[in-house]
């Protein structure tokens, strides 16, 4: 679970940091741009299948964890109180995950889909320096046009949120990182990981629904 989740954190680095390229307020040029590479690279689309294996193992290892976990305990504790020893968030783990694989469906449709196996339709390109290109930036446009779909994406990265502020920890912890002198630091480190990461993604339906970017 740990080194898969690593694995998908580097990912979310990667994706956040090309897709804040909307920020630059060029159109969507430079965003464009960077789409291109990484879709037309041939090193990016190998990680790509890298990229989905990841997440479907990260998958199904939660799951296999989640039941071994019920079986444990078949009988509850005549009393409980949960919140003693830990917190809510690292309780729900399946059910947060469950959330973000929802908003990954929906996401996936909303783009993936269209670049990698329906293609965008003609009007949905750009020349960017000379080079005809996917305008993955109007995409979006018209993905967050519609405020439901913006309260679903930030839904999506409130559960992301939720995930990551344990998932960051827990990881750390697994892999034998997060010891003695550093152990709070990167528990610092990993909370505001997590609300960095999350609110840059929300910003993004929400700033183009508001037309804040251009
Ligand atoms: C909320 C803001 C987000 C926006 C605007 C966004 C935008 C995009 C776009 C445009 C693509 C298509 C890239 C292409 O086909 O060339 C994509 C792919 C993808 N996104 Fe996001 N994304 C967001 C959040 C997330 C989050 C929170 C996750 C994970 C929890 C995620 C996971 C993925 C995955 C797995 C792919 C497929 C990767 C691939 O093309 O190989 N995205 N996203």
């Amino acid at each position: 679970m740990a080194l898969t989740g690593l694995f998908l954190i580097s990912f979310l680095v990667v994706h956040a940091a090309i897709n804040a390229m909307i920020f630059f307020n060029d159109g969507g040029k430079t965003f464009n741009e960077w789409g291109h590479f990484m879709g037309t690279n041939l090193i990016v689309r190998t990680m790509e299948i890298g990229l989905f294996a990841g997440l479907i193992l990260h998958i199904v290892d939660g799951l296999v964890l989640f039941f071994q976990n019920r079986a444990a305990r078949p009988v509850k504790y005549a009393y409980e109180k949960p919140s003693a020893s830990s917190q809510w968030y690292s309780r729900s783990m399946a059910i947060l995950g469950t959330l973000i694989l929802l908003f990954l469906v929906i996401h996936l449709k909303d783009f993936w889909l269209k670049t990698r196996i329906t293609e965008l339709t003609g009007n949905k390109h750009m020349y960017v320096n000379g080079v005809w290109m996917e305008n993955l930036y109007s995409e979006m446009r018209l993905v967050f046009s519609e405020l439901w779909v913006v309260i679903l994406y930030v839904v999506g990265c409130f559960s992301l949120f939720w995930h990551l502020l344990h998932g960051f920890r827990s990881a750390f912890q697994s892999m034998g990182w997060s010891q003695g002198q550093y152990k709070e630091i990167i528990g610092l480190s990993g909370d505001a990981f997590s609300v960095i990461i999350s609110a840059l993604f929300a910003s993004m339906p929400i700033a183009m629904y508001l037309n804040l970017v251009h």
